[in-house]
């Protein structure tokens, strides 16, 4: 009998609902991208707190007064802006399900998830500059994998070694790993500050016609070429702010190409620049190639 009163009250004081809170499409000239995972390395550099409130509608407005085409929402409270997103996990969107604390009807992201949006008015970043980039892991956060200039299947790449192991100085280079190749660990690299690595082996500086190669056991002397960085990809599926990026060497994302080293049972190696009467390979066997870089997981 106690309970009665209760459970009537209940009944008679159930609100009118709430609307659905959901992702907004779009904002002015802003579009919806889809709820992306953000985990590692930030998808978008730059973050920003919006004290009065965070939602769709506040954080692109903050991301275009800062001069930025993506904006991002995520965890509920936060704001993060940048010109280029180079990781491309996209998530369900049922997994941005924080409601936006400065707007109840909207979804703002999650832990880990973000809601992006993309300014259709901005102008994309040049594929000849080089972005932001956020990888500090000298172990490496990335996989790169060749894809032909006009888009396509790509094919992964890997450091093999291309020397015994007990040299003093062991090398590697960026190849193909055929069935059976045992070196199927030798695939995350990484781009810190200017280098490249694999695991902790140090790049050389790319010679043209010859295969990008490391220093796996290194003096502690040598330093390592600091002239790569990752550009946007003009063959991105996504768009020109959206895609992995490509990588390049000494300014140029469009001289690598696969060819077929004749020397060491066919196998298909990155080379910097073919030329013509080389010793591991005929010019005319090579494919032009872009490098892209895709997240390790
Ligand atoms: C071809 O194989 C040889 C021997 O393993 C190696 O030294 C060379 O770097 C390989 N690739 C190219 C493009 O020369």
């Amino acid at each position: 009998m106690m309970f009665l009163p209760l459970i009537l009250a209940a009944t008679v004081l159930t609100p009118v609902l709430a609307q659905t809170p959901s992702i907004k499409q779009t904002v002015g000239t802003w579009q919806y991208k889809g709820c992306y995972r953000d985990f590692g390395p930030r998808i978008l550099t730059f973050r920003y707190t919006i004290p009065a409130g965070n939602s769709a509608d506040s954080c692109t407005a903050l991301c275009n007064s800062e001069g930025y085409g993506l904006a991002g929402l995520e965890y509920g409270t936060e704001c993060w802006c940048d010109n280029y997103m180079p990781y491309g996990n996209l998530m369900p969107d049922s997994d941005c399900n924080f409601v936006c604390p400065g707007d109840s009807t909207q979804l703002c992201g999650a832990g880990n998830r973000m809601v992006l949006y993309e300014n259709n008015a901005a102008t994309p970043p040049s594929p000849d500059t080089c972005i932001t980039w956020r990888d500090g892991f000298s172990f490496g956060n990335n996989v790169l994998q060749a894809i032909p200039k006009t888009g396509g299947a790509v094919t992964k790449l890997f450091a093999i070694p291309t020397n015994p192991f007990t040299d003093p100085i062991y090398y590697t280079i960026i190849s193909t790993c055929p069935a059976g190749c045992p070196y199927t660990d030798y695939y995350n690299f990484g781009l810190v500050n200017g280098i490249l690595t694999s695991y902790n082996s140090r790049p050389i500086a790319p010679n043209v016609g010859d295969a990008q190669s490391f220093i796996f056991r290194w003096p502690q002397t040598v330093v390592g070429y600091n002239g790569y960085c990752a550009k946007p990809n003009p063959i991105s599926p996504n768009g020109p702010f959206i895609g992995y990026p490509l990588l390049s060497a000494s300014g140029n994302t469009d001289l690598w190409a696969l060819c077929t080293n004749t020397t060491d049972n066919n196998r298909l190696d990155i080379v910097y620049s073919p030329v013509a009467n080389h010793p591991h390979y005929t010019l005319s066997a090579c494919q032009e190639v872009y490098i892209q870089m895709a997240p390790y997981s």
